[in-house]
């Protein structure tokens, strides 16, 4: 890969999509052509930090610090990859304003196909009133308009999937 400045691959999309898997499948190709990759997950922050809510402006203040975060890393040229719905355009788009090299993956997989999926069992609980303001259901999904890719995670595996983000990004770079 010629051009060896870092950059941030942004997954937005709703849950069950795919992104955490497909973060993680990414690290080890982007590990080849630089010396350190970092993720950054939404549903490991909120772990660490679960006073962090679901309503609009914790959302957006969530996904501005990691924006924040990730471009400080870029920075410092690690490449880093974050997995977060991300469901709103004005955070994703100060995502954007903020970091210099910006993938945008969204990850377009339907709402009926991440429900069917529901590997978190969130989806039922969202269903039946247990959890309010869920993305896609009670909470609204902006979905990106212009991104770098546009990905239904049903078409294919995840290495698949993971090695053509890969290809098309190291093809983007080998351009800029
Ligand atoms: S974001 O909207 O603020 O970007 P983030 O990616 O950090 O979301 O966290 C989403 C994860 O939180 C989901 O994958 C799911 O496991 C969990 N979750 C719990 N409640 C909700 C909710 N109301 N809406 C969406 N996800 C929720």
């Amino acid at each position: 890969m010629p051009n060896k400045n870092a950059f941030v691959v942004w997954f937005t999309g709703l849950s069950g999509t795919g992104k955490t898997t497909l973060a993680k499948l990414l690290i080890p190709h982007f590990s080849k052509d630089f010396p350190e990759v970092e993720h950054i997950d939404g549903d490991e922050l909120r772990d660490l930090f679960p006073e962090i809510g679901f309503y609009r402006e914790d959302r957006e203040l969530h996904v501005k610090r990691v924006a924040h975060t990730a471009a400080l890393l870029e920075k410092h040229n690690v490449v880093t990859i974050t997995s977060l719905i991300s469901p709103y355009e004005s955070s994703r788009k100060f995502a954007h304003s903020i970091c210099k090299n910006f993938f945008e993956i969204y990850l377009s997989t339907s709402l009926e196909v991440c429900e069917k999926r529901d590997p978190k069992g969130l989806y039922l609980k969202a269903r039946s009133g247990l959890i309010k303001n869920f993305t896609g259901i009670g909470d609204v999904y902006e979905a990106p308009k212009n991104p770098f890719l546009n990905i239904n995670t049903e078409l294919g595996s995840p290495e698949e999937m993971a090695l053509t983000i890969y290809r098309k990004i190291s093809l983007q770079l080998g351009k800029t």
